[in-house]
């Protein structure tokens, strides 16, 4: 039995967003509303055996975040099969291959969204993975799975720095897959049934396709249709696409059937978005409709937004280093919205390059020293953000 199984229905998680939901945000977020589950953002299978050990960064996690997925992307099924040993190594609770992303550089090389073209290849990815994870789990060190000691070593070192669990009994990781619609079309029967023989635990579904990017809206009756071919399958339908509030959370459970939801873009600037989950699960259930209630949390005062954007700034600076400050300043941009004179204020976050600075700007701020006329306040919107998946 996986952690899948004793999670609570409807599941309510975070979805991994590349250069967003880092190890510091996800540690905001697992404080201050806790969603059910969390993803790491992807990292290539060729980065996870091969590639530099900064690249490790998107492994790192904490143990409040639990249970933590590992999302991995590529498409040879060898590196798959030795990447699943590292995310048993490092102690994730599931192992998440995507097969959603539609960026350029990630499509393009037969990555991500664009395997749903090949559904062959994935099916060897997806087999690969599972033999890589009952390897693992029967026994094979990382040495006999063809890792260099050096990372073995580099592995090592982000166990120890989370201080984690230890590993004394070999569990299998369940697999899931995070995908999408199709490819330039609706396909989504087809899709959903290659990806059903090989019974994932989860199957979490964009309402996109790869050609739509994020145009247009995602397409809730199509997660509907997957949701009702993976009904009694043993696999599990997480829906993902454009929910803004838990109360569309409620909507979207009830409408479609599916057995959760993933959100993504709703949780910039609102780490607490999951905090009313608990409330949002009972309405989803409530027979005749949620009717006028509402799963909405009281509203967060500028002080509280303050210190958690605070925080937020501190965790990142202490995980990534000063030097790294500067992939904070989207976070603080999107913390400051919908309150007076915030778009001076984001004016001048935009510029720190440190905690220290970031709180001389807040002190200006609170003693009226950073003022403009700006009345309507807009904020970038995620799909602006340049990410290797966006
Ligand atoms: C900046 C950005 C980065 C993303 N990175 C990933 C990723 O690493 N892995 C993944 O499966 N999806 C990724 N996604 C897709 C999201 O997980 C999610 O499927 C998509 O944003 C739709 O959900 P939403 O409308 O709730 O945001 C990313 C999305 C954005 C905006």
């Amino acid at each position: 039995m996986s952690f899948w199984s004793s999670l609570p229905r409807p599941i309510i998680g975070l979805s991994p967003m590349d250069g967003v939901t880092d190890a510091s945000f996800r540690s905001i977020i697992a404080r201050q509303g806790k969603p059910d589950v969390t993803f790491t953002e992807f990292t290539h299978v060729h980065d996870v055996c091969r590639g530099p050990e900064i690249l490790l960064e998107t492994l790192i996690y904490s143990e409040i975040e639990r249970p933590m997925v590992a999302q991995f992307y590529g498409k040879d099924p060898d590196l798959f099969y030795q990447a699943a040993h590292a995310a048993c190594e490092l102690g994730f609770d599931g192992l998440d291959i995507n097969m959603g992303c539609p960026a350029k550089n990630v499509a393009s090389s037969g990555s991500g969204a664009a395997l749903i073209k090949t559904p062959h290849l994935a099916h060897a990815i997806i087999q690969a993975t599972r033999r890589g994870i009952e390897d693992w789990a029967g026994g094979q060190t990382l040495e006999q799975a063809g890792f260099k000691p050096a990372r073995i070593a580099a592995f090592q070192r982000l166990n120890e720095q989370r201080r984690g669990r230890s590993l004394s009994v070999r569990r299998p990781l369940p697999i899931s897959v995070k995908t999408r619609l199709g490819y330039d079309s609706v396909m989504v029967e087809g899709w959903v049934e290659h990806l059903l023989r090989e019974q994932p635990t989860v199957i979490s579904l964009h309402g996109r396709t790869l050609q739509q990017m994020y145009r247009g809206a995602a397409d809730w009756s199509a997660i509907a249709r997957a949701a009702a071919l993976a009904k009694a399958t043993g696999t599990l339908l997480l829906g993902n696409g454009d929910v803004q509030s838990l109360d569309e959370v409620v909507v979207r459970v009830r409408e479609t059937g599916v057995d959760g939801v993933l959100v993504g873009r709703a949780v910039l600037g609102a780490p607490w978005f999951f905090r009313s989950k608990e409330q949002a699960r009972r309405l989803a259930f409530k027979p005749n409709g949620s009717g006028m209630e509402s799963c909405a949390d009281e509203a967060i005062s500028l002080d509280q937004r303050f210190a958690v954007l605070l925080d937020h700034a501190r965790q990142f600076q202490g995980l990534y280093g000063q030097g790294q400050f500067h992939r904070m300043r989207k976070h603080l941009g999107w913390y400051c919205k919908a309150f007076p004179h915030a778009a001076a204020l984001r004016a001048r976050l935009f510029r720190v390059s440190s905690v220290d600075e970031l709180e001389t700007v807040i002190a200006d701020y609170r003693t009226d020293r950073i003022v403009d006329s700006v009345q309507t306040e807009s904020v970038d919107d995620a799909s602006t953000l340049t990410s290797r998946c966006s």
